[in-house]
This record gives C-alpha cells, sequence and structure tokens, in this order.
C-alpha cells in the first residue's frame, strides 16, 4: 500500500476519520519555534529522530506549534521507525489516539509471551501484533502503569478489530502493509 492511501484505508477499518501523515526528512532547527527549540534532545541520534518526529506532527498541525503536545495524547499521535517518523490524528469523540510503525524484521517467537496473551500467539504475525500492542498502549489514557499483556485482541489473525484492556476500556485498530514494515493505529472508546 502506498503511504498516501493509507489514511483513508485505515479510517474505513476503524470507523473514525484518521489522517496519517509520514516523513522521511527531519524539520531544520533553525525552523523550530522558541518553545520546540527547548525541548532539542542533546543526544546527537535521539535528536535526529526528535526532528524527524516534528516533521511529521508540524505536517499534521500545519506547520503549527508542537511544543504544547504531550503523550498520550486524545487525538495525536507519533512513532519512528526504518527512516521514517509517522504522525497520526484524527477528530471525534474518542478518549485516545496510538500509532505504531515498524519496518520488516523478524521477531523471536520465544519473545511472544511477554506481549502477547495465550490465545494471540498461534500463528499469528508476531510483527504486526506488535505494532497493534504498541498502537493500543498510546492510544491508552494515562498509561503509565499499563503492560501490553493487558490488551486483550478478540481475533489477533485479523488485520482490523475491538480489543479490550483490563480496566475495561473498549480499543479498536486496524493495521496496514506500507512502505518496508507494517503500520497500526488504534483508537480507544473509553471510558477515558
Ligand atoms: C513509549 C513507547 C510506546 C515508545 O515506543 P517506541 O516503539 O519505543 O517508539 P515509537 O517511535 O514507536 O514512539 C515514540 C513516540 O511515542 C510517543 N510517546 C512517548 N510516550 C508515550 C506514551 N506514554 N503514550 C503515548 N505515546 C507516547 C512520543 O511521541 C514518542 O516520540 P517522541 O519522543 O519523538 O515525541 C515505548 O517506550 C513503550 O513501548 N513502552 C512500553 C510501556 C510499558 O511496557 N509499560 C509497562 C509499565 S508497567
Amino acid at each position: 500500500m502506498r503511504w498516501r492511501d493509507v489514511g483513508r484505508h485505515l479510517s474505513i477499518r476503524l470507523g473514525v476519520a484518521v489522517q496519517v501523515h509520514a516523513v522521511s526528512r527531519p524539520v531544520a532547527v533553525a525552523d523550530l519555534s522558541p518553545g520546540e527549540r527547548a525541548q532539542l534532545p542533546s543526544a546527537a541520534r535521539r535528536q535526529q529522530e526528535w526532528l524527524l518526529g516534528r516533521a511529521a506532527l508540524k505536517k499534521l498541525m500545519d506547520g503549527g506549534d508542537t511544543s504544547g503536545v504531550r503523550f498520550p495524547d486524545r487525538c495525536l499521535s507519533l512513532t519512528h521507525a526504518a527512516g521514517r517518523a509517522v504522525a497520526a490524528s484524527c477528530r471525534g469523540g474518542q478518549a485516545g489516539l496510538g500509532v505504531d510503525y515498524e519496518g520488516w524484521h523478524t521477531v523471536d517467537p520465544r519473545t511472544a509471551r511477554f506481549f502477547l496473551q495465550e490465545h494471540e500467539r498461534d500463528g499469528a504475525d508476531l510483527l504486526r501484533l506488535w505494532t497493534v500492542k504498541e498502537a493500543l498502549y498510546k492510544a491508552t489514557p494515562d498509561n503509565g502503569q499499563v503492560a501490553f499483556l493487558d490488551y486483550g485482541v478478540l481475533r489477533p489473525e485479523a488485520l482490523y478489530g475491538a480489543a479490550v484492556d483490563r480496566a475495561g476500556r473498549d480499543f479498536r485498530y486496524a493495521s496496514a502493509p506500507v512502505g518496508s514494515g507494517w503500520l497500526t493505529v488504534a483508537v480507544c472508546h473509553g471510558p477515558g
């Protein structure tokens, strides 16, 4: 799937209008707002990743100041992998939005028990389910004490569907193969 089509595709599957922007060029330090400059990480590698993320966020925010954004956010989410940053946003009454992107790589099946419940481990695509769990986590309000095993995906083999967490919150997620990996967007329908 092409990057330009993925937002529409995922919106249909989520039943919520989602915008997705992927970028591969970081924003220039000179183009940051004073507030953003104050947040610029000092380590060189992290700085590049952060600048890439700000470029993706700015695209969604019409070039605006991102320094007030705090994650998790009800209608914005961000991920970086494989030389890209991907930002997602949606409007509506959702309690949270999460996005995760992973470039193709093998996931050691022995690690599955650390992020998948038992019913989720049968023949599932581990890399895709990893992005599902990450996106669910990012979509969860107040996610400080939440672990990936707290989420149960109802039909793990499906590219889109429903999930619940131990607190009884309802989620929908949708995944798509795009670029050189899997992209998943999740929406938390609350309670918030
Ligand atoms: C926060 C976390 C989701 C980041 O994921 P990652 O795969 O390392 O990196 P990604 O590139 O996909 O996402 C990074 C972005 O997530 C966002 N983010 C950070 N913390 C977040 C949070 N708590 N909720 C939602 N989004 C968050 C940020 O935008 C960050 O980018 P930035 O630092 O450039 O702004 C990761 O640290 C994680 O998986 N935590 C696990 C939490 C867990 O197991 N908790 C158990 C507690 S008991």
